[in-house]
């Protein structure tokens, strides 16, 4: 499937060629995540776009313009200790019974599996920013459930 990223500023929409059902997972934890991380409530923005990034070291890519999703929620936020290890299988702040600590590291495999990373910003008491980047689909795609055209 191919989702195209619509932009407010008239610049070309970017495009990623992704597997819909995945990368829809991975965006649900974020937004799970931030969903718990208000038990009071506030607000959640998801914001898409584009940018030139440099991938961080351990991914394969130089320099290069990104799709990305961000999931900002206003919620309890993360001390930098709890930053380090989010992504890691198992860990979690919840109650025994309320997370299993699995639902980032598997957001993170996915987007891994694109050829993206996630990456985060916190700041306790104020909320947290997880950002899914995706790299921009080379030449040509094709969405992949089009209907075939009628006679
Ligand atoms: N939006 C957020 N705000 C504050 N802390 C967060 C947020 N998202 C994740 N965390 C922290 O990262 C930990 C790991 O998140 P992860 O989604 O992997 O597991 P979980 O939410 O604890 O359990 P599960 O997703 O398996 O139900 C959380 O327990 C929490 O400490
Ligand atoms: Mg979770």
């Amino acid at each position: 499937m191919v989702i195209t990223f619509a932009s407010l500023d008239g610049a070309p929409d970017p495009v990623v060629q992704v597997d819909a059902s995945m990368i829809e997972q991975a965006l649900t934890n974020l937004v799970v995540n931030a969903i718990q991380a208000m038990p009071t409530g506030g607000t959640i923005s998801v914001r898409l776009g584009a940018d030139v990034i440099t991938p961080p070291a351990d991914i394969e890519g130089s320099v290069a313009e990104y799709a990305y999703v961000c999931v900002e929620d206003q919620g309890v936020g993360m001390t930098s200790e709890q930053m380090t290890h989010a992504f890691e299988p198992f860990f979690t702040t919840k109650d025994v019974g309320e997370g299993t600590g699995l639902g980032l590291s598997v957001a993170y495999g996915i987007v891994r599996d694109h050829g993206g990373w996630i990456g985060v910003a916190s700041e306790i008491g104020k909320g947290s920013r997880f950002s899914i980047y995706l790299p921009l689909a080379q030449g040509t795609v094709k969405a992949d459930d089009d209907k075939p055209a009628r006679s």
